[in-house]
Order: structure tokens, then C-alpha cells, then sequence
């Protein structure tokens, strides 16, 4: 798929404030820092669509962005932001859970993991709260360009591994970097395939 436009609609502090409409959304979830925004700068070809920072807890609402007048990408707060305090950090959990338990328009959530790091306990609670509550979603490493390959694919093996061990089946799972774009065609491929598929194509006969 290619992104021919993408514009800025609107930022949320609440899922019921989101704009109204009945097209697909696709999420970007994360730890503060992991690369959200950016990779959303990168998909949609600009580079201050979303706004980026070197410090953590740029992102601190719910921010769409429609895409090619037909689906919206949704920039998410990042989770396990120590520097807002207790209660912040518990209102900004409340606001990425709700979002995703209540909005009926996410298609899918893509869980944005640094590549750079072992499994985390934040991201790995964070995962298992998707799957018992049954949200669909992917996995994303973040900052690929940051690793040598033969670090990049122990890591990502050693994360895999990781989630074996309570997930039977995995999710999707793809590598990306911001600065080289790659995944980026992955991606977008994969959002066109959720877009496309019928009812029907979940059913195996
Ligand atoms: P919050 O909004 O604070 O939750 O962060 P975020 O997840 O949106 O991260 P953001 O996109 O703002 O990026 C954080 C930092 O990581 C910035 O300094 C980016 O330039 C850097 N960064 C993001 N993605 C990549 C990447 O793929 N490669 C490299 N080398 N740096 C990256
Ligand atoms: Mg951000």
C-alpha cells in the first residue's frame, strides 16, 4: 500500500472524544521512548507528523491521523513514564487501556518494542492483558538500525522464546528501523491485509 496523504485530526484525552466515524484504526503502543511517533513519521512519509523527542513522554494523549482519506493511525502515550508521578502514570494507563478495551474501530494494535532490550516486565504484563482481554495485535521491535544483524536476530529469537513460554501461538511479528525504513513495507502490506480480509477469511474449512 502506498500512503499518498495523512493529516493531523485531532488530539484526546478519552476514547469517548475520539473522532466519529466507521473507518479502521491502527494503534501504536509502546514505553515511552520504544519509537512510536517516529515510525508513524516514517510510514506516512513525513517527519513531523507526529511529534518526536529525545526525551521520554513526548506523546501524553490519543492523536489520530487519517490516512489516504480511508483509515486512521493512532498515536498512543507510552507506558511506564516514571517522571509524571504515580497519579499521572495511572491516569495515562487508564486512558491507553480504555482506548483499547472500549474503541470498536481498532482493527489491530501494534506493541512497539527496542530491540536493544531484554523482554521487559511492563511490556510482557502489558501483552498478556491484551491477550486475556482477546485485542488483536502485533509485535513491532523498534530501532533495528541500532543492532548488528546477528545481535537483531538473537534478540528478537530471545523474545520469541520468551513469549513461547505462556503463548502457544505467536502474534505477527516485524522488525523495523525509523532511520532506514525498514519493516515499513511490511507494515503497511499487513494493514492493507486486515483492510482487505472478508469475514469470511478467519474461517478455516
Ligand atoms: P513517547 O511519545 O515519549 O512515548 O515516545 P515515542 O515512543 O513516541 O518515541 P519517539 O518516536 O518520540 O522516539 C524517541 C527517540 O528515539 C527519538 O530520539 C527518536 O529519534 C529515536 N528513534 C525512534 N525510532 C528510532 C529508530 O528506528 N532508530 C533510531 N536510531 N532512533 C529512533
Ligand atoms: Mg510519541
Amino acid at each position: 500500500m502506498e500512503v499518498k496523504k495523512a493529516v493531523f485530526v485531532e488530539s484526546n484525552s478519552d476514547w469517548r472524544k475520539c473522532p466519529k466515524h466507521h473507518l479502521p484504526e491502527f494503534a501504536f503502543i509502546g514505553r515511552s521512548n520504544v519509537g512510536k511517533s517516529s515510525l508513524i513519521n516514517k510510514i506516512t512519509n513525513q517527519k513531523n507528523l507526529a511529534k518526536t523527542s529525545a526525551t521520554p513522554g513526548k506523546t501524553l494523549l490519543i492523536n489520530h491521523f487519517l490516512v489516504n482519506d480511508n483509515w486512521y493511525l493512532v498515536d498512543l502515550p507510552g507506558y511506564g513514564f516514571a517522571k509524571i508521578g504515580m497519579e499521572g502514570r495511572n491516569k495515562l494507563e487508564k486512558m491507553i487501556k480504555d482506548y483499547v478495551l472500549m474503541r470498536e474501530e481498532l482493527f489491530n494494535l501494534f506493541v512497539l518494542i527496542d530491540c536493544r532490550h531484554e523482554p521487559q516486565k511492563n511490556d510482557l504484563e502489558f501483552i498478556e492483558f491484551l491477550g486475556s482481554n482477546g485485542v488483536p495485535f502485533s509485535i513491532v521491535f523498534t530501532k533495528a538500525d541500532k543492532l548488528s544483524k546477528s545481535r537483531l536476530v538473537a534478540n528478537v529469537q530471545a523474545y520469541k522464546s520468551k513469549l513461547q513460554e505462556e503463548w502457544e501461538e505467536l502474534p505477527p511479528i516485524f522488525v523495523t528501523s525509523s532511520e532506514s525504513g525498514l519493516g515499513k513495507e511490511e507494515l503497511l502490506e499487513y494493514i492493507d491485509s486486515i483492510m482487505n480480509a472478508t469475514p469470511d477469511d478467519s474461517v478455516i474449512e
